[in-house]
């Protein structure tokens, strides 16, 4: 039994926590809060407006946050957080946007396991961050899919169909694109005892450990079911909101951003 308070978001993808101040957090709550990430994939804490101290320190209470490379920190004292600015003048896609993914799966073991943002300048009306469930699309294939899938394992490659954003984000930073990275991992996975399906779009390039002749057919209805509506929930920011989520079973992606400034702090937690 939880004692903090939560509430369903649409399409049961995920749950808002209520009535929290993430600045004051013992190691109950904390523990609660990563409770209920895990159970429910990804949580949304409505304005919180953190300084940088206090958002690192509420990424510990969840786990190891790590230095993500391809993006820029926010300074010296603040090494985990990241800034992910977009300008009114951007022309080009918006990190992240576009593919539903899951981050760094093309990783091998030990590859960071939650995403959080917070948001830092907003603009109205654009900018949602979507997300999708991966247990809910799990729970909703047919037998003869959970059957087919059951042993399958997935190739994911950092040069994967989403990696257009990243290079274009490279390219700004002066950052010269490193060789590409792929692994290899289980599409179906069990979190908090509930089964989830891993199967992030943006990097997916191939299906294994199926008949060879299904596999190009269960890699597009897998894309595909993901993305239905039913388990889709487009999140709208207000400055200040933190969205934390657990890349095993959450699938996310940006949304386009066209002539406004946006800011937000990333943290990457293993
Ligand atoms: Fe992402």
């Amino acid at each position: 039994m939880t004692n903090i308070s939560i509430t369903y978001s649409k399409n049961n993808v995920g749950a808002y926590i209520n009535d929290i101040n993430l600045k004051n957090l013992d190691q109950g709550k904390a523990e609660e809060i990563k409770k209920t990430l895990n159970q429910f994939g990804v949580i949304f804490i409505k304005e919180q407006n953190l300084n940088p101290e206090s958002y690192q320190n509420f990424a510990k209470s969840i786990g190891q946050p790590v230095v993500y490379p391809r993006l820029k920190g926010f300074n010296e004292k603040f090494p985990f957080i990241n800034v992910i600015e977009r300008k009114p003048d951007d022309k080009n896609l918006s990190f992240g946007s576009s593919w539903l993914h899951q981050d760094t799966s093309y990783l091998a073991d030990d590859r960071p396991r939650y995403t959080m943002l917070m948001g830092i300048e907003i603009p109205k009306g654009q900018g949602n961050t979507i997300f999708s469930s991966g247990f809910n699309a799990y729970e909703k294939l047919p037998n003869e899919i959970k059957d087919k899938i059951k042993n399958a394992t997935g190739i994911f490659s950092s040069a994967g169909p989403i990696s257009v954003t990243r290079l274009e984000r490279e390219k700004e930073m002066g950052i010269k694109s490193s060789e590409s990275l792929e692994a290899e991992h289980s599409i179906v996975k069990t979190v908090s005892g509930k089964k989830t399906l891993y199967v992030s779009p943006g990097h997916l390039i191939k299906i294994k450990n199926v008949k060879e002749e299904e596999a190009d057919y269960l890699k597009n209805y897998l894309i595909e079911h993901v993305n239905k509506k039913d388990f889709i929930f487009s999140y709208e920011w207000s400055k200040g909101d933190i969205c934390l989520w657990d890349n095993l079973s959450i699938l996310h992606m940006a949304s386009e951003i066209k002539n406004c400034k946006r800011i937000m702090h990333r943290i990457t937690i293993k």
